[in-house]
């Protein structure tokens, strides 16, 4: 009997006060919890045939951790590096090691705030990067990964 084929596996990565979605400054991140988001992500996911492992960490380490745990497992990454966008070398070298497209998502338009959040450690090694769309960002970087994997 052939084998039944393994959905694709994505890892959405969620940075530091991700975790206060809902709590946080909801003027600027919406009233959506992180829990909320995630579920939408398996649910949407599911229905292009992916299986989405989401992963949420204030420690930069950890991230880095997780990134090359899942090297070789994963065809694609959704990552949100949240504060850690702007500074982050070692995360950016950590996907730099991946042979996956990653997808950068920000929950608001960086490019509209203080001029330090208008650098990206990733931009330039990400196939994709949407900002702006509060959570529904998240389904639209799902979208355009199932559409390129
Ligand atoms: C963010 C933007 C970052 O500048 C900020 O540090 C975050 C969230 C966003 O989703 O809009 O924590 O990545």
């Amino acid at each position: 009997m052939p084998e039944k084929p393994q959905p694709k596996k994505i890892l959405v990565i969620h940075g530091p006060n991700l975790n206060m979605l809902g709590q946080r400054e909801p003027d600027i991140y919406g009233r959506e919890s992180l829990a909320d988001i995630d579920t939408k992500l398996k649910t949407r996911g599911a229905g292009f045939g992916l299986e989405v492992e989401s992963f949420q960490s204030n420690h930069e380490g950890a991230i880095v951790d997780k990134i090359q745990q899942v090297m070789g497992s994963c065809q694609g990454i959704i990552i949100n590096p949240a504060a850690y966008t702007h500074t982050s070398v070692a995360i950016r070298d950590a996907l730099g090691m991946l042979d996956v497209p990653v997808i950068e998502i920000h929950l608001s338009n960086i490019h509209k705030r203080e001029p330090f959040r208008h650098r990206s450690m990733i931009a330039d090694i990400v196939v994709a990067r949407i900002a702006g769309f509060g959570a529904h960002g998240y389904l639209l970087a799902l979208e355009g990964l199932a559409q390129i994997i």
